[in-house]
Formats: structure tokens, sequence, C-alpha cells
């Protein structure tokens, strides 16, 4: 372990090819160790051109991962075939299917109640526009992911907050009451559900989830989640689908490989109706599975398919990084407090007691070069907190809190 005082690492040295992690599946390398910092840089995506180069970016959701195989293989085939037509066809929902039955036990999804959709934010705001109108509004459990907030607001919804409690779970009497003080607003509302949930990394739990089933039905509720993080949850945890549970039958989920899988820039998404939501699914417009790439659902498809090897490499790697950044943080940064948890890559960090105001991302910026997520977007319960992706290097990681250290006040 680096000392905050001790020799700083090169920022761009050549990362350590390492050793396959405890618990990795046998012959397959952690995916966080396969890049250096210097072939990282190369990237032309967000993460690595919001920025000058003398900035250590873990913000975005991007990892710092080659692409699987399984995935470059199926997107070489399709482009030596030129198979780089419309998309057509059920595959990506049977694949997503045959993935949740192995990985979850779960038997429900019927392809004839899906759509692919272009991404998952577009997925969502097509099923807002499908179920509720302009007008109405949409519950959030903040601190939440940032366009949960953004994007629905620019629909002309009201987004109304039912927090997260201390602990980072759904607080179901402040869900209660929030739908209650809803309810009398008229028209229809939309709990827009994060499972398992951004920035926190909390899985909701079976109970929790069949808790708001039943509260959303009791107030009239529609329940719209957002899985797209569901394959990344530490093996020891159970995660739940929500259309898995009974009561959530008039649900949505909506879902994609490109978090588990770093496909973001092969966009395609699946939306998944309840069984009492299949009336609903003619009123997705024909143009946004016309707008889906088909070499992104080519992609998608792959990782579901033939992807769980490399994913549970990955997450065994995930879980080595989420040690070593609570370690790093207890010895260099004890101000800062993090509590790892066992969904998605990203790390919710309370930096309230570091003196660094109300945004400490600005801060680790600006004296560390280090760019973390601004807590505030998040909503409430953002303020004094960072997101920070752990999606990378050990070594990377590393540098990252020793910059962070070098932006104390
Ligand atoms: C919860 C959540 N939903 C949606 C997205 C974005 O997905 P897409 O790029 O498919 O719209 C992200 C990206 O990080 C996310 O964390």
């Amino acid at each position: 372990m680096t000392s905050s005082d001790g020799p700083a690492p090169a920022p761009d040295a050549p990362g350590e090819r390492a050793p396959v992690p405890a618990g990795a599946p046998p012959g397959i390398a952690n995916p966080l160790r396969q890049l250096t910092l210097a072939e990282l840089r190369r990237r032309t995506s967000e993460k690595w051109r919001a920025h000058p180069p003398d900035v250590l970016p873990l913000f975005v959701a991007e990892m710092d991962v080659p692409l699987p195989d399984a995935v470059a293989r199926a997107v070489t085939e399709a482009l030596a075939l030129g198979d780089t037509g419309y998309t057509r066809g059920s595959a990506y929902a049977e694949a997503y299917a045959a993935f949740a039955r192995r990985r979850w036990g779960w038997d429900g999804v019927a392809a004839e109640r899906t759509t692919v959709v272009p991404d998952v934010m577009t997925g969502v705001l097509t099923v807002l526009a499908a179920i509720s109108a302009p007008r109405d509004t949409v519950v959030v459990n903040s601190p939440v992911y940032t366009p949960f907030h953004d994007y629905v607001r620019h629909t002309g919804r009201t987004v109304v907050e039912a927090p997260l409690g201390e602990d980072h779970r759904l607080d179901l009497d402040v869900l209660a009451d929030c739908y209650r003080r809803v309810a009398t607003r008229g028209g229809t509302t939309v709990h827009l559900l994060c499972n398992p949930h951004n920035p926190t990394g909390t899985v909701h739990t079976a109970a929790e989830l069949s808790a708001v089933a039943e509260l959303a039905a009791r107030w009239g509720v529609r329940v719209v989640v957002d899985e797209i993080h569901a394959p990344v949850v530490d093996p020891g945890t159970v995660f739940t689908p929500y259309l898995s549970l009974p009561g959530a039958e008039t649900g949505w989920a909506v879902l994609s490989a490109s978090k588990a899988w770093n496909l973001a820039g092969l966009r395609a998404g699946l939306a998944v109706a309840g069984p009492g939501a299949a009336a609903e699914l003619p009123r997705i417009p024909e143009w946004i599975a016309a707008a889906t790439s088909h070499i992104g659902v080519i992609a998608h498809r792959a990782a579901f398919t033939a992807g769980e090897p490399w994913l549970d490499a990955l997450l065994a790697g995930l879980a080595e990084n989420r040690r070593l950044l609570a370690a790093l943080l207890a010895e260099h940064l004890p101000e800062v407090r993090y509590r790892p948890a066992p969904g998605t890559y990203l790390a919710w960090l309370d930096c309230r007691a570091a003196g660094l105001g109300d945004d400490p991302a600005a801060a680790f910026l600006e004296r560390g070069r280090v760019a973390l997520n601004s807590g505030p977007a998040f909503g409430t319960g953002g303020a004094g907190h960072v997101r920070l992706n752990l999606a990378t290097s050990p070594e990377v990681l590393t540098e990252a809190v020793r910059r962070m250290v070098r932006a104390r006040p």
C-alpha cells in the first residue's frame, strides 16, 4: 500500500499484469488489471475526454476493462459478415431470459412482453411516456443516478424524492408517506426504482421490493425499475428481479448488458413489461425499436449468452477493489466514510467530515486532479458526498486516493 507521503506512483505507469483474484473462475484473468493507463488514455469516450490529461478520471460509469472476448467475437463476426442492417427478432430478450434463469433462477421473462430500446435511459423515458403524462409525478429514492432527476424533469414530470435512509436502504415509512402525499396530486404516479442502487451500491432485498409492490398497489403507484446494474452484484448477495415478485405484475423493468460488460458505446437495451402491464406494450412507438443498434443488440446478446465467466472474474476483481479502497481510505483519509456495498462498481463516499464543503468533488478535481462525481447532483443526501468509480486497476485506485489526500484543506 502506498503511504500518502511516500513516493508517488507515476500516474501513467504501466499497470502490473496481475494474477487471477480469489473467487474468480479459473482461466480468466481479472479484467480490471488488463490495461495500462497509457492504453486507457488513448480511448476517446467521455471518461477519457471530459478532462485534461493530468486528471485521473474515476467518475462516469465506464470500466477500465478490455472488451470481453465473447462480445468481441460476436461483433467481429457480424462486421465481417456485414450484418449491419436494422435489428429484428427476440434474440436479445431470449438471451436475457436464459441469463435470468441461470443466474437468479427466475423463469419469468417472456420475449413477447419485451421490446428492444436504444439504451436504458431512453427505455425508461419511453416507458414513462407510455404509462404517464407530462404533468404527472415520478418518485425517486435520492441520492440517485442524476438522470433520474434531470432527464425526467425534462419530460415535464415533477420529480418527488423519497430519500433512502441513513443506512442507504429504502425507507419504507418515508416511501409510504411520499406515496400518500403524491396521491393527492391526482394523475399517475410512477416510482422509478434503481436496483441495485446507483450511487450507494445497495441491493434491495426481496422483502423490501415486496413491500414496495404492496405499497404501490395500495396507492395506485406504477413501478418502473432500472436493473442495468443487476449482473454487478457480489456473489455473496442475492439479487431479486423486481418483476419476479408476486404483486409486481404491473411493473416494468428496463435493463441492458451495458454496465456489467462495459458496452455503453454499443447501445441497446431491453424494456420488459410485467404480465399486468403487457397491454401497454403497443403504446411504445415503433421508432424506438427501429432506433436500436443491431450491432448493439448482437453485443448485448453475446454478453448475456456467453459472458458469465468474464463477469465472474470481474466481480472477483471488484470485491478486491472494494476491500482495497476501504483499506486505503481508512489509512490515508479516515475522515472520509465508505460503506462497501455489494452492488455496482460505484463507491459512495461521505466526505462531510473532511472540511471540503457541499461539493467535495470540486476540491478533489481542482487540488487533487482526480475526477469523481459531484454528490449534490444526486439529489437530497448528496451534499458533502462524491461517487467514485472503482472499476479500475488497484494501481489507479491507489493513485486516486493519493490524489484525494492532496486535496485536503
Ligand atoms: C442506474 C443507471 N441507469 C441507466 C444508466 C445509463 O444507461 P444507458 O447508457 O443505457 O442509458 C446508467 C449509467 O451509468 C445507470 O447507472
